[in-house]
């Protein structure tokens, strides 16, 4: 069984420290131990992926390496008793994609702890296409719903909105009855984003203030950012009294130039979202929501999917930021 042989990306760095990408066929050795061996039927495209695909140490420690933050499939072999041989799982981030060979490959080997039941209702291809990204948005709207955000109390910014975590936000929340303002760098993807929901888009220009007062007319009732800077500074000054804003990503910039005012004048809450090493009571309770109250009913508009071969192309595209919507990996089977 452990000399079965399967494809999977390799990025690997070259004696003049460039990082090269190729398809590769690696065996079941190659694997580091684990209890669970799953066949991955489907993986998707992160922006930190992008990242580990190109040699960025905060991401990816280890080289040669195979990327892949996602993936789902089915279960070949389990040394633990929560997993059978045909269990259809999902299994994201934790340290998959990271510094263990990730979902760019036909074949992982976890720990259990990693690997969540497919929830009835989702399909995997399907759970690829919400992937990280859509769990992460997932994670956003149950903060801002534990902290009192409400569609009554009106309209939520959603930062990145053609991005992944940015397009499922502005889905889901449209799903739930929120009323969604996205910001976008592609004006031009206007109908996109109003076609997935929002009730308006507006560009990075409108989202970002740099007059530097410390709070600005109070409009938002929550936020999901998934890009930092400027555009999370002028959000968080533009948040209405006791309203939250979520925090998960940085494509714009890790700095964050506020004071104190929005949280001691208005009592507006930043909640900080980590997917990673999120507890898995609350990814679960997160993945029956995507399966249920949430689901999207026409996910082909805001997915493409491709092989393993054709992945190359789509990691420049995402860090560029060119991004629209999500990319599902398709690993053959
Ligand atoms: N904390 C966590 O657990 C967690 C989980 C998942 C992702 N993330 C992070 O969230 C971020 C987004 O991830 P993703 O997978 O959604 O990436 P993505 O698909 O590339 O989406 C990012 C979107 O941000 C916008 N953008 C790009 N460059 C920008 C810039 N310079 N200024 C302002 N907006 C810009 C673009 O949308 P528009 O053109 O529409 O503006 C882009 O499509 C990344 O930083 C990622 O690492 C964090």
């Amino acid at each position: 069984m452990d000399s079965k042989t399967f494809k999977a990306m390799v990025v690997q760095q070259t004696p003049d420290g460039a990082y090269t990408r190729r398809i590769a066929e690696k065996s079941l050795d190659d694997l580091p131990t684990g209890e669970v061996v799953v066949r991955v039927h489907y993986s998707s495209l992160n922006y930190k992926d992008g990242l580990s695909a190109t040699g960025h140490r905060g991401v990816t420690k280890h080289y040669p390496h195979t990327p892949g933050v996602d993936a789902a499939g089915v279960v070949e072999e389990s040394l633990s008793g929560a997993f059978q041989p045909g269990d259809e799982v999902i299994v994201t981030s934790y340290d998959l994609g990271m510094n263990t060979p990730g979902g760019f490959g036909q074949y992982i080997r976890v720990p259990a702890a990693w690997v969540v039941p497919l929830p009835e209702n989702l399909s995997l291809k399907e759970s690829m296409a919400y992937g990280t990204a859509g769990l992460t948005a997932g994670f956003c709207i149950l903060r801002l719903q534990e902290h009192g955000v409400t569609p009554e109390l009106g309209e939520i910014l959603v930062t990145g909105a053609t991005g992944g975590v940015g397009s499922f936000a502005v889905a889901m929340l449209a799903k739930i009855s929120y009323q969604v303002v996205a910001v976008t760098g592609k004006m031009d993807e206007k109908q996109f984003l109003i076609d997935l929901g929002a009730k308006e888009a507006i560009s990075r220009k409108e989202a970002t203030d740099t007059s530097g007062k410390p709070l600005l007319k109070g409009r938002w009732a929550g936020v999901v950012d998934s890009v930092g800077g400027e555009i999370l500074a002028t959000a968080i000054r533009s948040t209405k009294l006791h309203g939250a804003v979520t925090c998960c990503g940085n494509v714009a910039s890790p700095d964050l130039h506020i004071n104190v005012y929005p949280f001691i004048l208005r009592g507006i809450s930043l909640v900080g979202i980590d997917s990673q090493s999120c507890p898995m009571t609350f990814r679960r309770q997160t993945w029956e929501k995507i399966a249920s109250e949430w689901k999207l009913h026409n996910l082909n508009q805001q997915t493409s999917v491709c092989s393993l071969e054709e992945l190359d192309s789509e990691i420049d595209r995402i860090l560029a930021g060119k991004q629209k919507g999500r990319v599902i990996v398709d690993l053959g089977r």
